[in-house]
């Protein structure tokens, strides 16, 4: 039995708000921590088949052309050269890569071939020994080399900014350079797959398995139903595990060649090539006010990076239509077809850097007009979306922006350069936050046992996000039963397909899901106490309608299973979809050294319901956390000459570091959205990303008067 629901209209339902337990919400600890901090929960690359062997992959040494010969591999028992490999490694998302040939190289650093051996020494001393001849051929690899495409589609004006800056009481014209940018997820990428007859087994580390699956059936050209993925655990995707990569795909050609289950794991230095980077970014704002700092014009100019023939790229100016109101905007969006490592999505892709470096503009803006930040921003919010005059679904913008200046104590913030404290400069910083809202189609079964437990099957993931405890929280609290009294199962393509964890969307997308299916559940019940749904509760293993109450044991024959399937609908189309919130950062500058050290930091957020308070605030500040990183100490070089990744490993890749971090505060702004589906949640993931870096920037230039616009802002260009 199924309960389907497309979201085409509000849902102004209040029952989660009462229901008997009162779990959703509370900061449950995760359901999985016993097996993750004592090594019982499996990652990818840690199982161990009968027979296993090994695949090491193999990399170009040239920028771009063809692989005209590899020599033999002593020790090895075989390699493997196949395009399938390299279409797929070549991508993110469900996109392919572009079409090459086996022998076609597209990139420095790109999977070439896979060394296989009985052991894993063996194939990586084979792997590093092959003689390999290439007809390399002369490719662009600096994106400002190159006359860009201007997609069509992506770009869009309405009057005359210009003209607007022409006649502006106030402007901002300049120049932003963010560089490229890793996921750098803990756990490298891994697969290992195993045979049996024409079916294949995969575990992986992957974000979005019914998708994944759909991919792995096309490369091997096989159908769905025979392919089978396993990632009940996964060390972090960030964006780089959104599709199948280089790895996954050849160890499932290897492992049918050779009749055994194969392992492919990649070094951390393979994670910097192989799996795709965030492109670097060139961000041209220009903004235009009159004397009271009302927006006139907005021009948001955004210039990426991405291989030839590749659907993604990076979209920088996503939140820009619809953040604030001015009567003349542009945006342009142009992209460099460069011979660089992939560019696709990594850790909220286009909010990330756009609104971090369009936040950047306004704190501009705010200084050039004399106004506060903080108002120049609530005077710019726009009723409804600029152009499509649609309504927001919720809009707690000013909400965020007011209730984070009051706790963070923004009154207090002196003018630049004013608070010194020895050597150090001591700024204040703020920035909005914005990040697009989807939902995905979604599928979950829930069986309720007699005895009084249940168990959650959905082949959605938990890449650290708290998955199996939101979902457990939520079939604890619908079907009235304590939290441990609920199994989670994920990460197996043989449960019910799931969004996915992606773009922020995988807890409402998959929540709705199992809410949807313990609704039927409920409804089964109701029927056999003879009342409305409605009118049951659930609590204790108990059921109750007036003065009925009965057991489950009693009404449940043997079990009873349901599915929810959630599909997004009408909503989508009628409303702007997006969560809000505001970020504020206190730094120290050093006068000598130009280092920065984060003081404190805060974000104010908005995002529907919150599931899980703990789950949710720990989103918040690994956000955070990445905007300190994007602010401060992270960047991707690639070698000008030949494109290679420079940066291949977290000892050259700075992410930050426990003692860059301060203790971070994070708050929930009370908020309800009835046009996401029952749950009325939106997604949270990377919304305590997008614009943080930018209070981080605006504090610096409130401590010392300098603005950084090439990122990150290493003390080499703050001195
Ligand atoms: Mo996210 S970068 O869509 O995994």
């Amino acid at each position: 039995m199924t309960r389907h629901l497309r979201v085409d209209g509000p849902n102004h339902d209040d029952r989660l708000d009462h229901m008997a337990q009162g779990v959703i919400g509370q900061p449950l600890n995760r359901l999985e921590g016993p097996l993750k901090v004592t090594g019982r929960a499996t990652y990818a690359a840690e199982a161990r088949p009968e027979g296993m062997i090994y695949g090491v992959l193999v990399q170009a040494a040239i920028p771009a052309g063809k692989v005209l010969e590899i020599g033999d591999a002593p020790g090895a028992l075989a390699v493997i050269q196949d395009k399938r490999m390299i279409r797929y490694g070549a991508q993110g998302m469900d996109e392919k890569g572009p079409t090459s040939g086996p022998n076609q190289v597209e990139y420095m650093g790109q999977a070439i071939a896979l060394v296989v051996a009985e052991t894993f020494e063996a194939a990586r001393h084979a792997a590093q020994n092959l003689a390999i001849r290439y007809k390399a051929k002369t490719v662009p690899v600096n994106p400002e080399a190159v006359t860009p495409e201007l997609p069509p589609k992506k770009q869009s004006a309405v009057g005359n900014v210009d003209k607007a800056m022409r006649k502006a009481a106030f402007c901002v014209d300049q120049v932003w350079h963010t560089p490229a940018q890793v996921a750098a997820a803990m756990e490298p990428h891994a697969a290992i797959a195993e045979w049996d007859g024409n079916s294949v087994t995969i575990r992986a580390g992957l974000q979005m398995l019914s998708s994944n699956r759909k991919q792995m059936a096309d490369a091997l050209g096989i159908r769905e139903s025979r392919v089978r993925l396993l990632a009940p655990y996964v060390g972090g995707g960030f964006g780089s595990k959104l599709g199948i990569n280089a790895e996954a795909v050849a160890a499932a050609i290897a492992a049918r060649e050779l009749g055994r289950p194969v392992m492919v794991a990649m070094t951390r230095q393979q994670v910097f090539d192989l799996a795709h980077r965030r492109s670097e970014t060139r961000q041209r704002i220009r903004l235009a006010c009159d004397a009271d700092g009302h927006l006139s014009g907005i021009g948001h100019e955004a210039l990426v990076s991405s291989l030839p023939g590749s659907e993604f790229s990076e979209p920088v100016t996503q939140a820009t239509p619809f953040t604030y109101q001015a009567a003349h905007r542009q945006i342009v969006h142009a992209v460099a077809r460069i011979h660089r490592s992939p560019a696709g999505s990594v850790r909220a892709p286009g909010e990330a850097v756009g609104v971090t470096v369009f936040e950047c503009a306004m704190d501009e803006l705010a200084e050039a007009a004399g106004i506060d930040p903080v108002d120049l921003r609530l005077k710019n919010i726009p009723d409804v979306e600029p152009t499509t005059e649609r309504p927001f679904s919720s809009h707690k913008l000013a909400e965020a922006l007011r209730e984070g200046a009051r706790r963070f104590g923004w009154a207090d913030r002196r003018p630049t350069g004013q608070r010194v404290e020895g050597e150090w400069l001591i700024g204040m910083g703020m920035a909005a936050a914005v990040r697009v809202n989807m939902l995905v189609e979604s599928r979950a079964r829930v069986t309720l046992v007699q005895d009084g437990h249940a168990i959650v099957e959905t082949d959605m993931t938990d890449i650290g996000t708290g998955t199996y405890t939101i979902l457990g929280q939520l079939a604890a609290e619908m079907l009235g039963l304590p939290a441990d009294r609920v199994e989670v199962r994920l990460g197996d393509t043989d449960f019910p397909p799931a969004a996915g964890s992606g773009g922020s969307f995988g807890a409402a997308s998959s929540g709705n899901s199992v809410y949807l299916a313990c609704e039927e559940i409920r409804s089964r019940i109701a029927k056999a106490m003879g009342c409305n749904e409605a009118d049951l509760t659930l609590q204790d293993g108990m059921a109750r309608a007036g003065n009925v109450v009965r057991s489950l044991a009693e009404l449940v024959d043997g079990t009873i299973t349901a599915e929810g399937h959630l599909e997004p609908g009408k909503t989508e189309k009628s409303h702007r979809q997006a969560t809000w919130g505001s970020h504020w950062a206190e730094v120290a500058v050093n006068r000598w050294t130009g280092e920065v050290r984060v003081r404190r930091m805060m974000g104010v957020f908005a995002c529907g319901r919150v599931l899980n308070e703990k789950t949710a605030r720990s989103q918040c500040l690994g956000g955070m956390t990445f905007g300190i990183g994007i602010a401060l100490t992270e960047a991707m070089e690639h070698d000008p000459r030949d494109g290679h990744a420079v940066s291949h490993d977290l000892a050259e890749y700075h992410i930050p570091t426990h003692a860059d971090v301060p203790a971070l505060e994070v708050h929930f702004l009370p908020e309800r959205d009835a046009y996401v589906g029952p749950l009325q949640a939106k997604g949270l993931g990377e919304l305590g990303i997008c614009g943080a870096g930018a209070a981080v920037l605006n504090a610096i230039h409130n401590a010392c008067g300098v603005r950084v616009r090439e990122l990150p802002a290493t003390p080499d260009r703050i001195i």
